[in-house]
């Protein structure tokens, strides 16, 4: 056998499943641990399910990944402090460098009363709730009649998609701390919810909100049009939930009835400044309620705390010093062998298409530093023995292939253009593998 060089890859979203075939191309020998079962990570698990062509074509390049020959795949295995594999179980078995790829699985909680409500959720478990991953797609979420999803994000409208097109509800409020000039969702996500959109609703609102929008000297005018671009080609309407936008507004507590259950968010009215060329948010001291059933916030994420690595404003640590920028940017964490890529390198930032670069430039980045190394014989024998001895099922490339064809045969039987098991004792099934006592 030759020698290579050995890299593990954790995570086997966009940017781990690219970055470790840049790695594999390079002729390194990768593997790729994943915490799902499947590969994609939000591709997978995120990005709306009925964009079927944007998610087949992902899929389809994630298996051409997958069958690179120098590249093996563990799904249903994770790593870090309190994982299946620790880091230091990693070094053991000879990895020579280590990509962390896991996405921002943590949860940005801003510290407010009433945030343990039924009732109050984020974003991401909602996502994953309806994109079938589990565990999240077992539990339950209590969707009620009027929602306020806090955020305004591509994140934001597809909640608001998933709200007013498939749950019916009544009310979709989002509420957002800055003015319809700092949106940050795009017009195309916005065509699938804009015939839901209350009109006269926003003309009041702009209304209200126009004398902070011309203390920056935002035309009230350009704001109201600027969020009714996506009109001309609005997706005609499925329901008759009234959508509707609170600016200038950050929740400050969750309130509840005695059962726990939450009735009302708290609101307090924010103003516009311009501070360093840039318009912030700055609290009035004002206070008022909506009646609300569910809270859902969509305000991005923070990296896993637990992991193991330093954590510092959402994001683990780089190496402000890197011995191998590319393009100017650091993928090294403090850890001499542990690179950063995709959401774990900036949480909650950019398109699959960013993740799948990043992902990229951070392998170039390992490339460069195994370079100061020398290749091994890697010991795979004893990498799948050690996986085989996690007492759980471990998912293989092979494995996925039988999934797959699974899940398209339940597609054609019950005549769905996608079908995806909401479980892993299904999925192990369908695959042959043992479900866990
Ligand atoms: C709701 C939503 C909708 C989106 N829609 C779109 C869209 O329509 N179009 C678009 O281009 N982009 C979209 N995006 C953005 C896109 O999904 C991300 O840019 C991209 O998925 C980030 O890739 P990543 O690999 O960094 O992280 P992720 O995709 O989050 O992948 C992380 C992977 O790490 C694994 N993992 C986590 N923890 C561990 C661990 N401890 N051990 C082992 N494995 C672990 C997970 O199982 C997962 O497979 C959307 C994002 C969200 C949140
Ligand atoms: N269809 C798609 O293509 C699609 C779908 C979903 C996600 N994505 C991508 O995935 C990435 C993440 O999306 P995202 O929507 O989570 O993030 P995002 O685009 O950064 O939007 C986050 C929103 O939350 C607000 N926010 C942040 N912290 C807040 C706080 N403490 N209080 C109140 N509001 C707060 C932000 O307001 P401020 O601006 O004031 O900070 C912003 O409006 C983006 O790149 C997005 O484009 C793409």
């Amino acid at each position: 056998m030759t020698n290579q060089y050995l890299v593990a890859v954790i995570g086997a979203g966009p940017a781990g499943l690219f970055g470790a075939r840049e790695l594999a191309n390079q002729g390194a020998r990768v593997i790729l641990f994943n915490r799902d079962i499947k590969p994609g990570g939000l591709a997978e698990y995120g990005i709306y399910p009925n964009k079927h062509i944007m998610k087949s074509g992902l899929r389809k390049q994630f298996r051409q990944i997958l069958d690179i020959p120098n590249l093996d795949y563990y799904g249903n295995v994770t790593v870090g402090a309190q994982g299946d594999l620790t880091i230091d179980d990693l070094r053991a078995l000879g990895f020579q460098a280590i990509l962390v790829t896991v996405g921002a699985q943590g949860t940005k909680w801003l510290g407010l009363p009433g945030e343990d409500l039924e009732g109050v959720y984020h974003a991401k478990d909602v996502v994953y709730f309806y994109n079938n991953l589990p565990p999240f797609s077992q539990k339950p979420f209590r969707f009620g009649k009027r929602c306020a999803v806090v955020g305004a994000g591509n994140v934001m409208l597809d909640i608001t998609h998933y709200l007013a097109r498939e749950k019916k509800v009544d009310e979709v409020i989002a509420v957002v701390r800055r003015g319809p000039m700092e949106v940050k969702f795009e017009k195309k996500e916005m065509e699938y919810v804009i015939d839901n959109l209350d009109q006269a609703a926003l003309d009041e609102e702009i209304k209200r909100i126009t004398p902070s929008l011309e203390s920056v000297n935002h035309d009230p005018a350009t704001a109201r049009a600027s969020i009714l671009v996506a009109l001309p080609k609005a997706l005609p309407k499925v329901s008759n939930t009234r959508f509707r936008f609170e600016f200038l507004a950050s929740p400050v507590q969750m309130i509840g009835d005695a059962e726990g259950k939450l009735i009302q968010v708290e609101l307090e009215d924010n103003t516009l400044v311009k501070t360093n060329g840039d318009t912030k948010a700055k609290g009035t001291g004002n206070r008022r309620r909506l009646d609300v059933e569910t809270v859902i916030f969509a305000i991005g994420d923070k990296v896993d705390d637990s992991f193991g690595l330093l954590v510092e404003w959402n994001e683990f640590v780089k190496n402000p010093n890197p011995r191998f920028p590319v393009d100017g940017i650091s993928y090294e964490s403090p850890i001499e062998d542990v690179f950063v890529g995709g959401w774990s390198r900036q949480a909650s930032s950019g398109l699959v298409g960013l993740a799948r670069k990043d992902g990229t430039n951070a392998s170039k980045a390992i490339w460069q530093y195994l370079q100061t190394k020398q290749p091994v014989e890697p010991n795979v024998k004893a990498i799948a023995e050690k996986v085989k001895g996690l007492n759980k099922p471990v998912v293989l490339k092979e494995d996925i292939k039988k999934l797959e064809a699974a899940e398209l045969a339940e597609a054609k039987k019950q005549g769905l253009e996608d079908f995806k098991y909401s479980n892993n004792d299904d999925m192990l099934q369908a695959i042959g593998l043992k479900v866990p006592a």
